[in-house]
């Protein structure tokens, strides 16, 4: 079967809001590579958008998973419940950063992780506003819609938002708004738009995962932190992209030394079977009455099983280290083509959760343009990669921390020819 041939069936098929960026389709995956139905290989520096910290297909996930699959795949945690839901929410409690008692639940994707901390919060604090920011994401359900921070493509067509979201600009020196603007406008919404005593929480992603891979200044994490304290606010962390090992610690908040009270997780949690969940203070997981958190899938025992094999991995092969070498390694790489291709106007991150920006030459306005041009290109030469960023003009790498090295210099070749050759052609 030819990949093209499974394209004109799709688009006959499946509507058209589920974008796409390739058209490959796939066979088979291992680690960090996979194979699409043509028998063409591919570099996934992907990893299904952040889920593959651990690989695909890790023998011990797999190991895990298939051990599962011979006891019981559904009775639904809250009609039958199994023990592995236990000691995985036991596990989550003691590595999500926080020195108080907590509890956890289980949900299945990301935006579910964040619909629940925001209930949990409301239902904790009696308050309903939440406050967010530019260029977040947080999902496609409509409280995760409402407080995602960029309007196309998650919000055009979808009518009204959900009420009592207020968006605060993100801090990105680089475009001109530092930490203090930003706590300049929170003051003022606190003046002009909502009485802080009626916020119920503060949702923020340590590092901006589909708006560009920024770093929360450390600066704007404590005053967070301090601000959330004063007015009784809580803090959520979403730590749905940063998590498990990919910045180099296993959670993003770990590099702030600040807790949040709520913690969203989801992604690589689980490596590659839909897990999600919060963990927070004990006394506010407990907020909300017997049946109203759950759901019928919420903690599936076959993406139990996995997480807690993929926990084992991380830590019995050193990821967070791991993941702070490569992306050590992918930096200097990109840093070298610097002084030759103006378009890189930055490169950064934490541990292996690196991104180049890239902007017209001579100047920090971005260009898409080129950013996909260089995805495209590399696509072409068998390694997948990904944009992000409220304008599209980041290309970020979010590649298995388990990549073997030899496949990782083949990639990192493949990111420099295709951004010469990009630039080549651009000044043509
Ligand atoms: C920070 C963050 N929060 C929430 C989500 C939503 O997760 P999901 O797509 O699993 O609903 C994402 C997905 O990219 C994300 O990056």
């Amino acid at each position: 079967m030819k990949n093209s041939e499974i394209a004109v069936r799709r688009d006959d098929a499946i509507s058209r809001g589920v974008g796409m960026t390739t058209q490959v389709y796939a066979a088979r995956a291992e680690n960090s590579e996979i194979w699409d139905v043509e028998g063409r290989r591919y570099i996934d520096f992907a990893g299904g958008i952040a889920v593959l910290n651990t690989g695909h297909r890790h023998p011990k996930v797999i190991d895990a998973v298939k051990k599962q699959l011979d006891a019981f795949t559904h009775t639904c945690h809250q009609v039958v419940p199994y023990e592995n839901y236990v000691a995985l929410a036991e596990r989550l409690n003691g590595i999500v950063p926080g020195d108080f008692r907590k509890k956890t639940i289980f949900a299945t994707t990301g935006a579910e992780a964040v619909e629940n901390a925001v209930k949990i919060a409301r239902a904790a604090t009696g308050r309903s506003a939440i406050i967010a920011f530019t260029g977040a994401f947080h999902g496609r359900t409509f409280m995760g819609m409402a407080l995602t921070g960029k309007v196309v493509p998650y919000k055009v067509g979808f009518g009204q938002m959900m009420g009592d979201v207020f968006h605060v600009p993100f801090p990105i020196e680089l475009h001109g708004i530092d930490v203090e603007t930003s706590l300049d406008v929170l003051d003022k919404l606190f003046k002009a738009d909502v009485d802080p005593k009626r916020v119920a929480a503060i949702i923020v992603e340590p590092v901006q995962g589909e708006g560009g891979f920024y770093e929360v200044p450390r600066a704007l994490m404590k005053a967070l932190r301090q601000i959330c304290d004063d007015h009784g606010i809580l803090l959520i962390a979403d730590e749905v992209q940063t998590g498990f090992a990919r910045t180099g610690k296993l959670f993003a908040m770990q590099h702030h030394d600040v807790a949040a009270d709520l913690t969203c997780m989801a992604k690589s949690l689980a490596g590659g079977f839909p897990l999600s969940a919060v963990t927070g203070r004990a006394e506010l997981m407990d907020a909300p009455g017997p049946g109203g958190l759950g759901g019928t899938y919420a903690g599936n025992p076959l993406a139990i099983a996995a997480s807690l094999a993929v926990l084992d991995v991380i830590d019995e092969e050193g990821l967070c280290d791991r993941a702070s070498q490569l992306g050590g390694r992918l930096k200097q790489r990109l840093e070298s083509l610097r002084s030759d291709i103006a378009q890189i106007i930055d490169i950064r991150g934490p541990g292996f959760m690196v991104a180049v920006e890239f902007g017209i030459p001579g100047s920090v306005k971005p260009s898409a343009e080129f950013a996909n041009a260089v995805r495209l290109r590399a696509l072409n030469k068998g390694l997948i990669l990904l944009t992000c960023g409220v304008y599209g003009n980041v290309v970020r790498f979010l590649a298995p921390i388990t990549i073997q090295d030899a496949v990782f210099n083949e990639a990192l070749d493949i990111i420099e020819a295709s951004i010469r050759e990009c630039a080549t052609e651009a000044k043509a």
